[in-house]
């Protein structure tokens, strides 16, 4: 697995990150399983939430009692969490004192001392900028966070909080698959009247935006054909799409899941992939898989997605 130094940090990543949303009900075994596949394959980069799972913070602790890393293993691996929505009550809140509070509770669930990255879940429509800036300076200083980022934020929302929040915000996990892409497909099809392609729904050019700050995107659900619908992976909904997969997987002798994260690796912007599998092969199936797709196959796959090149 390639690593980099992730801009704005001095950290050095993969380019495959293994979420954690779907372990609540597998067995310590299992999750012990997904965890030495990924590091067999490179992949030391694990992504939580403090709402995954049927309660706060279950899949956090789930993932530390079954894991029990000694204080060598943690240094040698990125735990980046998440804050920020509230469980089943439809709202969200990115208040100093929510954000103190569900940090303490993600580390007390992790096990560990620090995070490595904290993400703001999704962008609070009542977010004050400088009570995130006081949040943060506090958790860095204390040496509860050591870099911080965004998930699901638009470009313009990153730069209100950019008014008050000192330390670089050096990641945005936003929702891509090669089926659910927004936020490629826009500016290939912009200002075309007629086309549904063209019309703005990623908060106005969020991945260039992105790539010109130096922000890593983090594409999460890189295998659901829409919103946690299931995959297109070996859906006949999205034959043409899987007929080139299953060509392309043939060609360079990889695995099919393999095909659909090179797809956003491949993009110049750097982009990590968040897999959300619980199967260690298919983790390990991408970790060793993936490949330097051609500018003509990436378009190939794009267009066999049913987006338009116009
Ligand atoms: N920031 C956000 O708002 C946000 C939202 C959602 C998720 N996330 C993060 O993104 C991660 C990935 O999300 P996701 O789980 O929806 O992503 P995903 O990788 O698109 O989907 C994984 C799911 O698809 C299933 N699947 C079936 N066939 C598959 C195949 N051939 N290859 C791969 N997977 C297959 C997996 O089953 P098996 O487990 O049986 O393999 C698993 O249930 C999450 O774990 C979480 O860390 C972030």
């Amino acid at each position: 697995m390639k690593t980099y130094i992730l801009p704005q940090t001095d950290v050095v990543a993969p380019r495959v990150v293994s979420g954690q949303m779907r372990i609540a009900d597998k067995s310590n075994e299992a999750i012990r399983a997904l965890y030495d596949a990924a590091r067999a394959g490179g992949v030391n980069y694990f992504d939580h939430a403090d709402i995954y799972g049927n309660d706060w913070h279950q899949c956090e602790r789930k993932f530390a009692d079954a894991l029990q890393l000694s204080s060598l293993e943690r240094d040698e691996i990125i735990l980046q969490t998440k804050c920020g929505i509230i469980r089943g009550e439809g709202y969200y809140d990115l208040s100093y004192d929510h954000i103190m509070k569900q940090v303490d509770g993600s580390l007390e669930a992790l096990g560990t001392d620090y995070i490595d990255f904290l993400l703001l879940h999704r962008p609070d429509a009542l977010v004050e900028p400088e009570e995130v800036a006081r949040a943060f300076d506090d958790l860095h200083r204390s040496g509860k966070v050591r870099h911080f980022g965004v998930s699901n934020h638009t470009p313009r929302q990153i730069d209100v909080l950019k008014t008050a929040v000192k330390q670089p915000l050096a990641i945005n996990q936003l929702q891509l698959s090669l089926t659910n892409c927004p936020i490629v497909t826009q500016g290939i099809a912009s200002n075309m009247a007629r086309e549904s392609q063209s019309v703005v729904i990623d908060g106005g050019g969020v991945l260039d935006y992105c790539r010109a700050n130096q922000i890593t995107v983090q594409a999460w659900s890189p295998f659901q054909a829409r919103f946690f619908d299931g995959t297109f992976l070996g859906n006949p909904q999205f034959a043409p799409l899987n007929k080139v997969i299953a060509r392309l997987a043939k060609s360079y002798g990889v695995a099919e899941e393999a095909i659909v994260a090179s797809w956003i690796t491949r993009h110049p912007a750097k982009m990590q992939v968040v897999l959300g599998t619980t199967t260690p092969d298919r983790l390990r199936a991408v970790a060793d898989g993936t490949v330097e797709l051609t500018r003509k196959e990436w378009y190939g796959l794009f267009r066999a997605a049913d987006h338009i090149v116009p």
